[in-house]
């Protein structure tokens, strides 16, 4: 569904994000507030992206970056990380037949080399599943580090560059071909950047892709985020005037 079609646009006629990519955080902090486990947390935010995935899909959106699991993650309790990679796996085992149904296409960011076998085959699978969808475009930011997927892309163009003697070879870089090494050089750079639960920084999240994206920070926890809390911001994002930099006409 394309935005032109949207029946359910929380701001008819404003500008509206082609990617919005979201930072899901406070999942720990619900659990807290509620005297449950991280665990808890961590399924009830399971339930939430389920919930904002099928909203904005409705909405029409095109691309959504859900920021699962970051590279820096890696350094919680064992039991917190292996619940998490379960979640997922868990995920698109029983999202798989609402993204046919949808026509949901998933993708993947990050580096897969770190992960546990039968997740990334999981992961491979599903984007290979979806892989002739035309509806949006799920990419789930797993083992993902905004500054790590730069030196991958790096490494990737170095090893292109192919024989041997690389140094003396090798062109100038542009920004342009570092964005063609990214993970998914075919998405389109994120338009608008949610974060729940209150904090300001971006941990390492599309580092580059998000150099001009417009920021939004909800004070929710991730677990309470509602369609509602989804359109409230899509209808902020409306009201921004995005420069690029440029001066205001
Ligand atoms: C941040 O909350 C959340 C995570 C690190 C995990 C996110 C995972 C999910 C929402 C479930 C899996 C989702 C999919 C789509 C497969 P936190 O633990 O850092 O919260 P805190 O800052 O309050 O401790």
């Amino acid at each position: 569904m394309g935005k032109e079609n949207m029946t359910d646009s929380p701001v008819p006629n404003t500008p509206f994000p082609a990617h919005i990519g979201i930072i899901m955080d406070g999942n720990g902090r619900w659990a807290q507030k509620r005297r449950l486990k991280r665990t808890d947390g961590h399924l009830e935010g399971l339930k939430t992206a389920r919930r904002i995935v099928e909203a904005a899909n409705r909405l029409g959106l095109r691309y959504l970056t859900l920021y699962v699991f970051s590279t820096e993650n890696w350094k919680r309790a064992e039991s917190e990380v292996n619940f998490i990679l379960s979640l997922v796996k868990r995920y698109l085992v029983a999202e798989l037949d609402h993204y046919r149904t949808d026509r949901l296409r998933v993708r993947y960011a990050g580096d897969m080399d770190r992960l546990p076998r039968d997740i990334a085959s999981e992961i491979n699978k599903a984007c290979d599943d979806t892989k002739d969808y035309d509806g949006m475009q799920v990419v789930l930011a797993l083992n993902y580090g905004g500054r790590d997927e730069i030196v991958r892309a790096v490494n990737r163009m170095l090893g292109q560059s192919g024989d041997g003697d690389s140094k003396k070879s090798l062109p100038s870089v542009s920004e342009d071909m570092i964005s063609a090494y990214l993970d998914n050089p075919d998405i389109p750079d994120p338009d608008f950047i949610i974060r729940t639960a209150g904090e300001f920084r971006t941990s390492n999240f599309l580092l580059w892709e998000g150099a001009y994206s417009e920021y939004y920070i909800s004070d929710l926890f991730w677990p309470d985020w509602t369609e509602e809390d989804l359109k409230n911001a899509i209808t902020d994002y409306g009201k921004r005037e995005r420069r690029f930099g440029a001066v205001s006409k």
